[in-house]
């Protein structure tokens, strides 16, 4: 499984989005420990402030499922022409189940793509950096 098939993965994911309200669908995967990739989408509310991301969705039907830990997570936002990365939030989330090499991508509906990992998105974070 490489970046591009869990790209694919996670535009895939996007068609499944519940999003009335923006109408911005986001689509993500990440990849289990196991090669076992963990799909999720946002799914919005009427009470706007309980949107689900897609990243969130994706890491708890992982977590349900028991995997608990990724080696890399490919966003897809087809209704933005550029890339859109995960919100703080999902930074803080994902950082629980993933390490700071982990490899990240997103793309929007453009060709602009970007590649980073977790801990150049969430430096310094209390989980890795200050463990003994
Ligand atoms: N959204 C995500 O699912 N992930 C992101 O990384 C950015 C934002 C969702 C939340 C909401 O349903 C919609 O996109 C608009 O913000």
């Amino acid at each position: 499984m490489d970046m591009d098939e869990l790209f694919l993965a996670a535009r895939k994911a996007a068609d499944a989005a519940y999003a009335p309200y923006s109408k911005f669908r986001v689509g993500a995967a990440l990849l289990g420990d196991d090669g076992t990739v963990y799909t999720g989408c946002n799914v919005e509310n009427r009470s706007f402030g309980l949107a689900i991301c897609a990243e969130r969705s994706a890491v708890v039907s992982a977590v349900s499922r028991g995997q608990r830990s990724f080696t890399a997570l490919a966003i897809s936002t087809p209704d933005s022409r550029d890339p859109v990365g995960p919100c703080g939030a999902c930074r803080q989330v994902l950082s629980e189940f993933m390490a700071p090499e982990a490899q990240v991508r997103f793309r929007g509906s453009g060709d602009k793509t970007v590649d980073i990992t977790l801990g150049a998105l969430l430096p310094f974070d209390s989980l890795h950096d200050l463990a003994t």
